[in-house]
């Protein structure tokens, strides 16, 4: 196994938001374009962080706090926090470890990880380093995007099972790509030692999908039915947003959503997660896996996206940016920072468990 590169961490960095500043010194403007950027105009991504922001807490105080933790369960496994990475491509453009510092990270912080189709390090690779210690080895989840061709799709299906993935993540948000002004400016070149581990070179065109082109692979509701035919690991579907379409989802079989507009980098002008994610709860009832992304950067933000009813969150540019200033050690200390402030809410909140966290804990003015 390839041991990630040990840089140093650069000092000062003590919230997401300096990793977000001092990783936009370093990277070339393309890949800066490419990890932070957004569609069009940018509103669904700013409304990401607003929405979050606009939610105010409302504590207890001298409650019964011995034997506190984070640990919570998702499709009959232990989460040790209730976080996983979401899925980023092309992480070698961020440090040259790309992913193999992101599955360090994860393993030596015991958060769960989403590897993408994109990414520059091959499934097996990243479950050996994420299973270095199987009674720890946080979860480790494959996402999907459809391929033109069904044997593509299986080929990359079957490859997560036999790399031991615990699930699959189907992404039905953007089967175009969105239009993002910043990578318009600056197109990114993928550099030839950088390309997709899973994919023949030619499947992955960067820029702007047409009609006619990627929108002919656009994963339809048959797709789903086919896919849950074809494995017995649970499938998400990640860009699940109308509560018409997780209704639809879970009575198909589908074993849990991820409420995303993908940070805001497909369709602008949608509204927040957080704004989506009540409907969505309460479309498929309480009992049911749902999970929330986009704009998490405080402790807070993940505390509230539990109290209005997420059971996870995942975190997208944060982890690349951890990655860009100081591979391995640069995630985990993005973690760290997180996981810090979540446990600091959860107590000040005067919740001793996660189950504890609910719609009580969140100040509404009446
Ligand atoms: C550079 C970049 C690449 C991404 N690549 C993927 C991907 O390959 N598959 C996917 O489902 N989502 C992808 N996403 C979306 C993330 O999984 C996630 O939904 C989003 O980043 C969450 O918002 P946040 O960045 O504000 O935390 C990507 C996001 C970024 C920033």
């Amino acid at each position: 196994m390839q041991p990630p590169r040990l840089d140093p961490l650069p000092p000062g960095l003590v919230s997401l938001d300096d990793h977000q500043r001092h990783a936009a010194q370093l990277l070339d403007a393309d890949r800066l374009a490419f990890f932070a950027g957004a569609a069009a105009d940018g509103l669904t991504d700013a409304a990401n962080r607003q929405a979050w922001s606009a939610l105010q807490l409302a504590p207890r105080v001298l409650q019964h706090m011995q034997d506190s933790h984070t640990r919570t369960r998702l499709l009959g496994r232990t989460l040790d926090w209730p976080l996983l990475l979401a899925p980023v491509a092309h992480q070698r453009l961020a440090h040259p470890d790309g992913e193999i510092g992101t599955a360090f990270a994860a393993q030596a912080s015991q958060t769960g990880m989403v590897l993408s189709t994109l990414s520059n390090t091959p499934v097996e690779q990243v479950a050996a380093i994420l299973q270095h210690e199987p009674a720890l080895a946080p979860p480790l989840w494959f996402q999907l995007y459809l391929q033109p061709d069904c044997a593509a799709t299986l080929a990359l299906l079957r490859r997560a099972e036999a790399a031991g993935c615990q699930a699959l993540v189907l992404t039905v948000d953007a089967p175009v790509q969105g239009i993002r002004d910043a990578e318009r400016r600056h197109p990114l070149q993928l550099p030839p030692e950088i390309h997709p581990a899973h994919l023949p070179p030619s499947v992955h065109q960067p820029g702007p999908g047409l009609c006619q082109g990627l929108a002919a692979s656009a994963p339809g509701w048959d797709d789903v039915r086919w896919l849950l035919e074809q494995t017995t690991l649970p499938l998400l579907l990640k860009g699940i947003t109308h509560p018409d379409d997780a209704r639809q989802a879970q009575a198909l079989g589908v074993a849990g959503l991820i409420v995303s507009n993908h940070g805001g980098r497909t369709l602008d002008s949608m509204p927040a997660s957080a704004t989506l994610l009540p409907r969505v709860r309460q479309a498929v009832g309480n009992d049911y896996p749902v999970l929330v992304d986009g704009g998490i950067r405080r402790g807070t933000d993940l505390f509230k996206a539990l109290a209005l009813g997420a059971d996870a969150a995942l975190l997208g540019r944060p982890q690349v940016f951890g990655l860009a200033n100081a591979g391995a050690r640069g995630v985990a200390h993005v973690l760290r920072l997180l996981r810090d402030e979540f446990e600091a809410a959860m107590l000040l909140c005067g919740c001793a468990r996660i189950a504890q966290i609910d719609a009580s804990r969140l100040f509404i003015n009446r």
